[in-house]
């Protein structure tokens, strides 16, 4: 067996070559101070239980203790954009209407009728009304959730339009995306988002728009769903078929306590290989790739690297394509794949070229399932409004996500990611070592999340 474990202690080692700090320093452009940080600590190198993926007694645990106590987005703003538009976000057993009262303002409510306790929207509903009406009785309340109807209310004199409002859930935007909380006594949404606000500055996610969204049922635990997109590991065997590409160089640094994140490069040349790429070849290995598949390989000019070059026609066709200029972005933030974490179940990539958001939740029945949105937000025309919000295009297990448009070629890729997750939930069944062992740095960020689990269910 092949290692490369020479470090002194557990945690230490790090892939040969350069780091990605140090590979990102040779781009022209500066990339925005937050790229350069390292922040890595050893935690443990014990396996993680797959008790923790397939026990329903760990789900229930998860259902009553983390998912009723934690930050989670429900929507985009452009999703509620007038008064009256809602939105329903469920987990679990748990259902908010997040809506757009008369004042504008965003608030968020139980999906639950205060006479005998019926939903007022259906899961996962997007609409608009003038008013939440109860199917079953008709008791009809605000938007801001005061009772304002009572059909045959002589004989309710208990009732009043105050003390039977809908039950008000906390709730707080960041970023254009809306976050709801059903604990009344949870830190502020501002403190649980730690570092993301000042690491995000230079972006304006509140500036795009969802262009594309897909959401797909996924046959495998809800965190084993999001951690098969937490390491780069996989990339070799998963979507290269066992080849060397020229990435990536990764850094894997935690935020603690609910933030984690990946960078990793796309076109810097490739460490392991024998004999390195010159930059003419790393530029053509990327057009070949990612390029248009109708226009030929451009020479590199003198002096400068395939990454900046690619850069430059990124930002130029992306600018074409939305009509913006996107000269100010760096190399990295235009090419990288910069994936931030938000424990539990959010993932947003700022960068240009890559620009998903994930939200990944349980199936309330049965552990072994989750359900997976991926959103492409693009930003804003400066000028022109942007196209309304479009419906999720909904994927069964076997839906592959080209049918997709918006996904391009990354439909394929999704693919590959999501053919695993079947195995991995059968393997979790039968495998006799009891738990999952995890590299020290590069799956990192998957025993993050399991620790901050662990926080809320055993604590
Ligand atoms: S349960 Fe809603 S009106 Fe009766
Ligand atoms: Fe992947």
């Amino acid at each position: 067996m092949a290692t490369t474990a020479t470090q002194a202690k557990p945690g230490e080692a790090r892939a040969p070559g350069p780091t990605y700090q140090q590979a990102i320093l040779r781009d022209s452009s500066p990339p925005p101070p937050a790229f350069l940080e390292d922040s890595y600590t050893f935690d443990s190198d014990a396996d993680i239980p797959y008790t923790n993926y397939t026990s329903r007694e760990y789900a229930q645990a998860e259902f009553e203790k983390l998912w009723p106590r934690v930050w989670q987005m429900a929507c985009r703003e452009e999703h509620i954009p007038e008064p009256g538009d809602f939105h329903v976000y469920d987990i679990g057993h748990l259902s908010a209407i997040v809506t757009r009262t008369p004042s504008g303002a965003i608030k968020a409510f139980v999906n639950a009728c205060m006479h005998r306790g019926t939903a007022l929207k259906l899961p996962d509903e997007w609409s608009y009304c003038e008013s939440f009406r109860c199917p079953f009785h008709g008791w009809t309340f605000s938007l801001d959730g005061e009772l304002i109807d009572l059909p045959e209310g002589w004989d309710f004199p208990h009732v009043t339009g105050d003390s039977h409002r809908l039950r008000e859930l906390r709730v707080g935007t960041w970023g254009g995306f809306v976050f709801v909380n059903f604990d009344p006594h949870a830190e502020s949404l501002e403190t649980f988002l730690g570092v993301l606000p000042e690491h995000f500055r230079d972006f304006h996610i509140e500036d795009r728009y969802v262009e594309t969204h897909v959401r797909k049922r996924l046959p495998v635990n809800w965190k084993a769903a999001e951690e098969a997109f937490m390491e780069a590991y996989h990339v070799k065997e998963t979507h290269a078929g066992g080849r060397e590409f020229s990435e990536p160089i990764t850094t894997y640094d935690i935020f603690p306590p609910n933030v984690n994140r990946f960078i990793h490069t796309i076109g810097a040349h490739n460490p392991r290989r024998p004999v390195p790429l010159t930059e003419q070849q790393l530029l053509e290995q990327m057009w070949g790739r990612r390029g248009p598949a109708d226009a030929a390989c451009p020479t590199l000019p003198e002096g400068m690297t395939a990454r900046d070059f690619y850069a430059r026609h990124v930002q130029q066709q992306l600018g074409q394509q939305y009509d913006q200029d996107f000269s100010h972005y760096s190399t990295a933030q235009t090419l990288d794949s910069i994936e931030y974490f938000l424990f539990p179940n959010f993932f947003i990539f700022p960068g240009l070229s890559l620009p998903m958001a994930y939200r990944f939740r349980p199936d309330p029945q049965d552990p072994d399932y989750s359900y997976f949105d991926l959103y492409f937000l693009r930003p804003k025309h400066p000028e022109n409004a942007p196209p309304p919000p479009p419906e999720p295009l909904l994927l069964d297990i076997q839906d592959s996500y080209t049918l997709a448009e918006g996904l391009g070629a990354l439909g394929a890729v999704y693919d590959q990611d999501t053919d695993n997750m079947a195995a991995q939930t059968r393997g979790f069944k039968t495998c006799q070592k009891g738990g999952q062992t995890l590299g020290n740095y590069q799956e990192s960020r998957i025993r993050h999340v399991h620790a901050r689990v662990n926080d809320y269910v055993r604590g």
